[in-house]
């Protein structure tokens, strides 16, 4: 298949591109750098320069493209800004869903969130409702994942991957990353906020298999959804830091979300659980 991957650069982009060329196929990575051309290229892949803000440039390249499927992998999250990250979930979905159906692209794979669920008690599927009735700054987030996941289901087959918190090479969870340092700084408290984790290279292989699935939503996440008074100390620990300062009381949407769709559909974790995996990639 050819498959055009917006969002090559980051850090699922990054796991994803070797295994799509690995199982065959042939890969376009789009950048906005022209400096990660040769990322892109040294991983096996074609590389463009587009923005996914300047329409008619995302239009003209795809057309010529012409791929059989568009990875979306967007996400504007380097800056920690979820403005940003609305905005490209909104606009960049809009222009890239409007590039395919130009180009006659038939599917879209898309990362969405897992934890962009109504509040509950139990880990999330797929049946519960998006949490449209949230209020700011959450609504940010649930907006742009809600126009993320309908501009993505305009194609005829799309499948969108609701990951789960991404741990593992270069993610805020990485040694040199955002998380590594607050908790070493002793400014994350465990609260009894319920995460689902997961693994980088778990989330970029169920985007490589999703394009054998069919149309549909899935939460990609492993098999711990866990609160951070259990999850934080083990992850401080992989860090050599020191103990987390515990405090009571999470989020009510703070719910983690269930596999078992995933899993049904053969995606088997390398990574099942951050009970092992943070150590594992912080090795
Ligand atoms: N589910 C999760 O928990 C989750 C998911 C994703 C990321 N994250 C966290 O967010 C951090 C940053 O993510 P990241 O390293 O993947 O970087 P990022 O800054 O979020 O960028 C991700 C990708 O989107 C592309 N992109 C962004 N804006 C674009 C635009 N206007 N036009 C075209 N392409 C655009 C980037 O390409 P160029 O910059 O090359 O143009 C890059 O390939 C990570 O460390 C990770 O921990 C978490």
């Amino acid at each position: 298949m050819k498959i055009f991957v917006a969002g090559s650069t980051g850090v699922i982009g990054r796991s994803l591109l070797p295994k799509l060329v690995k199982a065959g196929h042939e890969v376009i990575g789009m950048t906005r750098n022209a400096e990660q051309l040769q990322v892109i290229e040294a991983l096996g892949a074609k590389a463009i320069v587009a923005d996914a803000f300047d329409r008619e440039g995302i239009i003209e390249a795809i057309g010529e493209i012409k791929p059989d499927a568009v990875m979306h992998q967007l996400t504007s999250l380097s800056n920690w800004s979820s403005a940003d990250n609305a905005r490209i979930r909104m606009e960049g979905t809009r222009n890239l869903v409007d590039a395919a159906k130009q180009a006659g692209v038939k599917k879209i794979i898309a990362q969405s969130i897992s934890w962009a669920y109504e509040p509950g008690e139990q880990p999330a599927t797929e049946e519960v409702p998006l949490d449209i009735q949230a209020a700011a700054p959450r609504k940010t987030t649930i907006d742009g994942i809600v126009a993320l996941e309908e501009a993505a289901a305009e194609l005829p087959d799309h499948v969108i991957l609701r990951y789960g918190t991404l741990y593992g090479p270069h993610t805020w969870y990485d040694s040199k990353g955002a998380m590594a340092d607050k908790t070493r700084n002793h400014e994350l408290p465990a609260t009894d906020g319920i995460t689902s984790f997961l693994h980088v290279e778990d989330a970029a292989n169920a985007a490589l298999l999703a394009l054998d699935w069919p149309s549909g939503t899935l939460n990609i996440v492993d098999d711990e959804p866990a609160s951070g008074t259990e999850w934080l100390p083990v992850y401080a620990e992989a860090l050599h830091a020191p103990g987390p300062e515990f405090q009571s009381g999470s989020n009510d949407w703070e719910r983690g979300a269930s596999n078992a769709k995933a899993r049904k559909y053969g995606w088997v974790p390398q990574y099942p659980t951050w009970r092992s995996g943070f150590a594992q990639s912080l090795k």
